[in-house]
Formats: C-alpha cells, structure tokens, sequence
C-alpha cells in the first residue's frame, strides 16, 4: 500500500447524528468497511455520553473490533479504552483554546495535563499513540490559525512518545496553499511518517488538500465512508474527506490504497438508508447507480 487510509467513519461520521443507530447496524457497517480492505479504522470514543450520546455504546463496538483506534478524553475513558483491549488510542486537543473549552471544557495546556499520565499508561501498555491537534487551520469561533500557533502546540508534546499526530482541518475550510505552508513547516519538527491529515469537506476542498499533502509526501490521511460525519462542538463543519473520493482519486494515479471500491460502497447502503441520506460522495452515488 501507498498511503495509509484511516477510516474514520464509524467514529468522527457518526458521531454527530442524533438518532441512535443501533449496535447491530454500527457492527455491520464496521464489518462491510473491513471486508472493503480498510484495515485502520477508529470506531468508538469513550466520552461522556452527555456531550456525545451517539458514542455510548463504543466499549461493547470496541470489544468485537480489537484491531481497530478509539478516542480517549480524560482517566474514566481510558479506563475503558484498557478494558476494550484495544490497542490503539487517539487523544484529542486543539491548537484554539476556545474550541478545546467548548469541546473538552478545556485549555489545550488543561488537556496536556491530563493526558500526560495517561500517555504514560498507554506506553506501558505497548497502546500505538495518536495525538488529535484540531482546528490546524481554522477554529469555528476564532477564525484562522497561524500554522506558526500549530508549530509551538507540536513543540510542546514532542517530549512524549507520540506514534502519530492527526491535524485536523475541523470545519473543512482549509485550501491547498493553507496546507503546503503547514506541513513544509511540520516536517521540520515531526518524521513525515508521523503526521497524519484529517480533512473535513465543508467547502468541498477535502480532496484538493489531500492530492496537494500526497505531492508533498504525506501518506497518511483520515477519510470517512459515504463522507459522513462532523464534530458536535464545532458549529458548520460537515463530514470527513469521503473515503470512496481519496480510493478513487488514488487508485486513479497509480497509489496504492489496498481498498475495493464497489465492497466500499456496499458497506455504505444500510448506513445511509438508516439516516434517509443522499451519500455526498459523487464517486459513491456513481458507483450505487452502476451496481
Ligand atoms: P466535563 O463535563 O468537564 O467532565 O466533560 P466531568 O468530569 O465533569 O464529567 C461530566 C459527566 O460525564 C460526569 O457524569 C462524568 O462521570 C461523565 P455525571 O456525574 O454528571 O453523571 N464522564 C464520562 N462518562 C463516560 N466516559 C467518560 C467520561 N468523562 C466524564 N470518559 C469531557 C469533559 C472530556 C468528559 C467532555 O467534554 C467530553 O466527553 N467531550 C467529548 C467531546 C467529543 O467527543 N467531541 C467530538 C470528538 S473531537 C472531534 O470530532 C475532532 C476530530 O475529529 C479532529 C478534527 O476534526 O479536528 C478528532
Ligand atoms: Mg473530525
């Protein structure tokens, strides 16, 4: 494989719908994802079902998907992330404080402090470690962010074992030239291997900033099936990069993505009936008219 596609689906795309879906419809859509060839896929969090109702369920999902990453906020999470068996854990924090607060109730030095112990709990426990920085680009209270903020927030997390940092165009309003200023910067403090891109596609730019990341050589991006998805706390951000859009594109320049299209698309068509949605993936609603 050429790229490393994370699927996020199962986690940052549903995590926003208020209907419930139900266990067996969040095993199958789970279950169709990994017979389409993905084989990382974050498909919990264990948060306060107050803030996000929709995740409460993740420990049971967790327990049946070992393979697979769940996100952690504080001690009672990670409790539960060591009880799933899971092996790799996602936290979460911000470059803009106030979008931290309104997601996390806390500053981004608030959440180091809890994550320090927990980071060191995850070491012992030989857990792969990704750091989440959202709003990398914008913050859907405090407007652009200077990747120059991005640089100091990464300089101070360098002291830990880190596996992987996931930068998040949260609300999905980030362009091509946005994105070459901030990895060319990143790749003077991080491996290139360790950074991950999380596109949202709100403006309809998630592509264009994941071809202009792969000619600058990242190879790991987070998409979501169908394009579902969007953060709760982060008011007009709609879903992730659809996957079957970064497949598609990939497969198309001679990139590897070990993913299968049409078992892909299949894996979306009970998930977006459930919701009565129109899949906002143009290669997925291609694909749904042909098979
Ligand atoms: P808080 O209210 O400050 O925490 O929330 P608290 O410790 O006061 O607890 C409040 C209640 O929640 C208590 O229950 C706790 O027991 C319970 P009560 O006593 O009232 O009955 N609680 C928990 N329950 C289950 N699991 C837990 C847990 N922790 C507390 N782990 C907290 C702080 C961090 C918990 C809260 O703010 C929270 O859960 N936030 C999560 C928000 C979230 O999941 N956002 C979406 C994910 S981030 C994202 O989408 C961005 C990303 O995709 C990247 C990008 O796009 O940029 C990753
Ligand atoms: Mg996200």
């Amino acid at each position: 494989m050429d790229i490393k596609i994370v699927e996020v689906g199962p986690r940052d795309g549903l995590q926003n719908i208020s209907t419930f879906i139900p266990f067996d419809l969040k095993v199958s859509f789970v279950e169709k994802l990994l017979r389409a060839g993905l084989k990382d896929l974050e498909v919990g969090a264990f948060v306060s079902p107050k803030w996000v109702p929709q995740m409460r369920d993740s420990l049971e999902i967790c327990k049946k998907f070992k393979g697979t990453m769940a996100l952690v906020p504080n001690q009672r999470g990670m409790d539960q992330y060591l009880e799933s068996g899971l092996k790799n854990v996602a936290f979460f924090t911000a470059v803009s404080d106030t979008f931290n607060v309104k997601n996390t109730n806390k500053t981004f030095l608030q959440s180091l402090e809890t994550y320090k112990p927990l980071i060191g709990q995850a070491n012992l426990d030989k857990s792969k470690i990704r750091m989440y920085i959202s709003t990398a680009f914008y913050c859907p209270f405090d407007g652009r962010i200077s990747s120059k903020k991005v640089f100091e927030t990464v300089e101070k997390l360098l002291e830990f074992e880190i596996d992987e940092f996931s930068f998040g165009d949260t609300i999905g309003r980030a362009t091509p030239n946005e994105v070459v200023e901030l990895v060319k910067g990143l790749e003077k403090i991080l491996p290139i291997e360790k950074i991950n891109m999380h596109f949202h596609d709100t403006y309809g730019m998630a592509l264009c900033n994941a071809a202009k990341a792969i000619e600058l050589g990242i190879k790991s991006f987070d998409t979501s099936a169908s394009g579902l998805g969007g953060c709760p706390y982060a008011p007009g951000a709609s879903g992730n990069l659809a996957t079957e859009d970064l497949v598609y594109f990939c497969e198309n320049q001679g990139i590897d993505t070990g993913v299968n299209l049409d078992l892909l698309v299949e894996a979306t068509l009970r998930i977006d009936a459930f919701l009565s949605r129109i899949s906002s993936s143009k290669v997925n609603q291609l694909i749904r008219g042909q098979v």
